[in-house]
């Protein structure tokens, strides 16, 4: 018997491959305190998590029957994926079953930040009727930047091309003949940063892209532009997104994800240029179904030594 724990909300259905399997238990305990989940771990086989539970160091090390950890979703900077492979312990993610669900709520924020829509409906519901405050923008041939195209990426790309935008892309890892295909264009990120009147960043959270858009590169980008973050915090300087709005430079800021969440009191949500959610790209009924089913199929092919993929 394989005894595995999921320590938070996860699609019931997405799990079904896991609760059919004959030789499986499955316990599931969300919002344990890390030194209790650091306690139990050694009685389990799988661990089970979205983006809620840290797996440290401590945990992992903890966990002496402990195969393999699956993430159900893309990003996998919850796990300590060092402490992880010097363990030997498989670290599974699921990464295309959440792709369409961000791609879709970056345009919904987009969108919203282009015409004010939350301002506009808080501003309605708190009693006024006030058409003057709320004038925006067209997408209509607007130039959008988009930073890292991957999955996220592209399929923004091809929406944007339907509303008319002409697309510039950065990605160290994009070719020519990949651009042409999606009839996009390719620049450097200065390039992009400076052409577009939208940027949408789409990279994971590395060394590499912490703080990629920062003062100096704010100082780079259009008067008026508007940034969208449906990725990860911390790709986007806060203090420094923050002085740019209030200088006026930025004239609008959509961000689904923050460098520590929950943000809750956040200083950017003081301003009423900036639009947000609490970390909802993947928040639909299809995408949490598809991540669950992805890394639960993942995990038992692990635990059954069959042929699988990790990261
Ligand atoms: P992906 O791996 O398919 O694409 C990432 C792209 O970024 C790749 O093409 C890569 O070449 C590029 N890249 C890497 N370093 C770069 C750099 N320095 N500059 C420019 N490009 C760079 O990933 P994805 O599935 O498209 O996910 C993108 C991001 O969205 C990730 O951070 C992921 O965690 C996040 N995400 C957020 C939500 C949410 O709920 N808000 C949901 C899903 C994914
Ligand atoms: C992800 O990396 O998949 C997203 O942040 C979505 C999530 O799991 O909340």
């Amino acid at each position: 018997m394989y005894n595995i724990l999921i320590s938070d909300p996860l699609n019931q259905e997405g799990i079904e491959p896991l609760l059919k399997a004959k030789d499986v238990k499955v316990d599931i305990e969300t919002g344990l305190k890390p030194e209790k989940l650091q306690q139990v771990i050694s009685d389990y086989h799988a661990l089970l998590v979205r983006s809620q539970t840290q797996v440290s160091a401590d945990i992992i090390n903890a966990g002496n029957n402990l195969k393999v950890i699956g993430r159900a979703g893309v990003g996998v900077d919850n796990i300590d994926l060092k402490a992880a492979t010097q363990k030997g312990i498989m670290v599974l993610n699921a990464p295309e079953g959440n792709t369409i669900s961000a791609a879709e709520h970056t345009f919904a924020m987009m969108m919203a930040v282009a015409r004010n829509i939350p301002q506009a409906y808080k501003s309605l519901v708190g009693g006024e009727w006030n058409r003057k405050a709320f004038q925006g923008a067209e997408l209509n041939r607007k130039v959008i930047g988009i930073i890292g195209l991957g999955r996220i990426g592209a399929e923004v790309a091809k929406r944007a091309k339907v509303f008319n935008m002409k697309v510039i892309a950065y990605d160290p890892f994009l070719t020519k003949e990949r651009a042409a295909k999606l009839g996009i264009e390719k620049g450097e990120l200065d390039e992009v940063i400076a052409a577009a009147d939208f940027i949408t960043v789409h990279t994971p959270l590395t060394q590499e892209t912490k703080h990629l858009l920062n003062s100096e590169k704010l100082n780079k980008m259009k008067d008026g532009v508007r940034i969208i973050n449906c990725a990860r915090g911390g790709i986007i300087n806060e203090d420094d997104l923050y002085d740019a709005i209030k200088d006026g430079k930025v004239a609008g800021a959509a961000i689904d994800v923050f460098e520590n969440e929950p943000a809750v009191g956040h200083p950017l949500l003081t301003l009423p240029q900036v639009i947000a959610t609490p970390h909802l790209g993947a928040s639909t009924a299809e995408a949490q179904k598809n991540v669950a089913v992805d890394v639960s199929e993942g995990i038992l092919k692990v635990l059954h030594d069959q042929p699988f993929r990790n990261i």
